[in-house]
């Protein structure tokens, strides 16, 4: 698209070249997107920096630059590849995109002096607005491609997780629930042959019931475990107080604010928080550890910072028992399914932190509650 607008406005305005760059925002520069003949080949391979050479004075003060004798002009400058010495005049023009912002620049030049007009600058103008539009487009069509890969991923990620939790909880069904409940069995079983003599009977029954509140304590426990019952009744903020208060070891300091998040956002951060505390007992050797929640300027932050002795991020993947280590990955993966941003920051020696963060909905939960 680039190399045709370039060959029409050449045409139109009876000049001899056209270059097309376009404002590249990882590299706060320009890059070359389209040329006519003969630099076609040099489309993206020809970078200026903002404020660098004639097209990159018109996108850092996003205003036309004429110019009919380059060599006079002290923004101009010689790139061999673009053969400047075949070029006396030029006229630069920016494109502007819908935000009001400099998307690229469109540079006409002509092999003899020439004073390029307004009538030109107009039509540079026009044609450069539409091809603004044009390279906004892509862009947006680039970022709508890198956010549905993303999805995919997380999509595939998110099945495997109810995988392995599926799995998890076999396991826990199986040595939790399941052993007390086949022991019941075995007891009930043995009153059944114990019918005519009462005291074996009663003993039997009694150890049944005695195995029944081991089953029912064991299934409230998974209960819990699945699904903290506090988060529905009281919400993440006293949650996480009550969470803190299992820590053993270290002492806790605890800055609680009231913070407005949908449901499954309170999970994920009550999830990260419960994982970051375990592994500050489980690794960390500390004495202290701060556990912040806050919801300042429309984001709700989640803070685990502790005073021990850190670890190596590079060396983080397995555990103790050489497993592959899931906590500080399923964390990870629990902040991006909720479009929250996670930072682990540890150096061996000095201690470590966790910050999550996420836009908080305060305005409409406020609307709500009222
Ligand atoms: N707060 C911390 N202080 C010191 N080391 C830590 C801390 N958090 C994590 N680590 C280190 O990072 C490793 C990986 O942590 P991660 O939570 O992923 O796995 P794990 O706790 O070992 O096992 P899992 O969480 O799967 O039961 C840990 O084994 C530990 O070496
Ligand atoms: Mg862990």
């Amino acid at each position: 698209m680039a190399e045709q607008v370039a060959v029409l406005v050449t045409e139109a305005t009876a000049s001899d070249v056209c270059f097309v760059h376009v404002v590249d925002e990882t590299r706060k520069g320009l890059v070359l997107m389209g040329a006519t003949p003969p630099f076609t080949g040099l489309s993206g391979t020809v970078e200026l920096d903002l404020g660098q050479g004639v097209a990159g004075w018109v996108a850092l003060h996003a205003e036309p630059a004429v110019v009919p004798d380059k060599w006079k002009d002290e923004r101009y400058l010689y790139i061999p590849e673009l053969r400047g010495e075949d070029y006396e005049s030029l006229v630069s023009v920016p494109l502007i995109g819908r935000g009001q912002q400099v998307v690229g620049v469109i540079n006409l030049h002509s092999r003899k002096p020439r004073r390029y007009g307004d009538h030109d600058v107009a039509l540079l103008n026009q044609v450069g607005t539409l091809l603004a539009r044009t390279i906004e487009n892509a862009g947006l069509y680039e970022r709508l491609a890198v956010r549905e890969h993303m999805l995919e991923q997380f999509a595939a990620r998110t099945v495997e997780a109810q995988e392995i939790e599926r799995r998890h909880l076999a396991g826990e069904i199986h040595d939790g629930i399941s052993q007390p409940l086949i022991s019941l069995w075995y007891h009930l079983q043995a009153a059944e042959a114990h019918a005519s003599d009462p005291a074996g009977l009663i003993h039997e029954l009694s150890k049944a019931r005695d195995l029944t509140t081991a089953a029912l304590e064991e299934a409230r426990r998974a209960i819990a475990g699945l699904r903290p019952s506090t988060l529905d009744d009281l919400g993440l903020g006293p949650s996480l107080e009550s969470l803190a208060h299992t820590v053993t070891g270290p002492e806790v300091e605890l800055q609680i604010d009231p913070c407005h998040l949908p449901p499954h956002v309170e999970v994920a951060l009550y999830r990260i928080a419960q994982e970051a505390l375990q592994n500050v007992m489980k690794h960390a050797g500390a004495s202290r550890v701060t556990l912040q929640l806050s919801d300042q300027h429309g984001r709700v932050q989640l803070v685990v910072e502790d005073d021990g002795h850190g670890f190596a991020p590079g060396q983080a993947g397995r555990n103790r028992n050489g497993d592959p280590a899931y906590g500080l990955v399923g964390m990870r993966e629990r902040a991006e399914l909720v479009g929250a941003n996670l930072e682990v920051s540890s150096t061996p020696g000095s201690g470590t932190v966790v910050r999550v963060e996420v836009p908080s909905i305060r305005q409409s939960s406020t609307t709500r509650a009222e």
